[in-house]
């Protein structure tokens, strides 16, 4: 053999593995997505996202306490109104009084040094739960739209959001939400990351029960990118980078490995965040209990990949379970 076919050498030892990841998961490289809904009391098991609930503002001390003690370093926010007239224009989404930010001024006092990012949409709030303002027709009426997401968000950074993260798909927003931070005396507090390739994905089900946000009719296509629209995602990312993003995400994570790859490649410059959305998470903890694989070591296999695409922050349902197993032995 030659002395170049011999690679085991190299990774024979559980440190030595570890050496060949570029990077490792890190507790600061995760990001928790919570639902807050609108019973201050409320804590709801989520029965198609195993292990999440759906949380009343009482109830997030006794809930991230313990987690922040573990390490976990940041949070993104998501509404999920029960008890609110849901309207054309998605107006309980900045309620004073509703849950995201009655959440966000809540955990600003609580856990001073926790990371707010607030989820900015209007599907969870629209009668018709599409993502923007509807013309008569029930496309989309961007102007409106772009207007109404910039107002929502910029009313969560005034509540105190570190970030305000736009996941409705309406062209022109990133810039929209820039000009409307700056606008605030906020643009320099305020971190703006784009949820930029967001893909038209099956794998949202489970988020779309546990926040009600299901469209009414149709589906998200014309907003939400084609899966196989690999041109488009990158022509996004470039889009919003000019547009002033301070993050670029990518979601799905899994199945859009290589729109990761090339995001790190368009946007070298910039945090690259990925979504381990609720479906993947879903379908992991299911193949876990099937048999099919470890939960833990599919788990790490997973992140590593998002890591290796070049992610540098993933938003995981698997947090809690990450911030244990980071302290154990791998
Ligand atoms: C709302 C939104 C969705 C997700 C995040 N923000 C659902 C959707 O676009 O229908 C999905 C997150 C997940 O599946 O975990 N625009
Ligand atoms: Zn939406």
């Amino acid at each position: 053999m030659e002395i170049s076919s011999i690679l085991q050498g190299g990774y024979n030892h559980p440190l030595a593995r570890q050496w060949q990841a570029q990077r490792q998961l890190d507790k600061n490289m995760l990001m928790y997505p919570i639902f807050i809904t609108d019973d201050p009391q409320a804590e709801v098991v989520i029965p198609s996202l195993p292990g999440q609930k759906r949380w009343g503002v009482d109830k997030l001390e006794g809930f991230l306490g313990p987690l922040i003690k573990k390490g976990l370093k940041s949070v993104i926010l998501f509404g999920v109104p029960l008890n609110c007239q849901k309207d054309e224009r998605g107006s309980p989404a900045d309620d004073t009084e509703g849950p995201v930010i009655q959440a966000i001024k809540k955990l600003r006092t609580l856990f001073p040094e926790l990371y707010i990012a607030a989820d900015v949409c209007l599907c969870e709030y629209t009668s018709h739960g599409h993502c923007g303002l509807l013309h008569e027709d029930g496309t989309i009426n961007t102007p409106p739209s772009v207007e109404r997401i910039a107002e929502v968000a910029v009313n969560y950074a005034k509540a105190g959001a570190h970030c305000v993260a736009p996941s409705d798909m309406m062209d022109g927003r990133i810039r929209a939400i820039k000009l409307g931070l700056m606008g605030a005396g906020l643009g320099n507090r305020c971190t703006l990351m784009s949820y930029s390739a967001k893909f038209a994905s099956s794998l949202y089900g489970p988020f779309r029960d546990a926040a009600g946000s299901a469209p009414s009719f149709g589906n998200r296509k014309c907003y939400q990118l084609p899966p196989a629209g690999r041109g488009l995602a990158r022509r996004a990312i470039i889009r919003d980078v000019s547009e002033g993003a301070d993050i670029i995400m990518v979601k799905p994570a899994l199945p859009y490995l290589d729109i990761i790859a090339s995001a790190s490649e368009l946007a070298p410059n910039h945090p690259l965040a990925c979504y381990q959305v609720s479906g993947e998470y879903a379908m992991i903890v299911a193949g876990a209990k099937a048999g099919v694989y470890d939960l833990k070591t599919m788990a790490f296999e997973s992140a590593d990949s998002m890591l290796r695409a070049g992610a540098t922050l993933i938003l995981s349902y698997f947090t809690p379970q990450f911030l244990e197993w980071l302290d154990e032995e791998k």
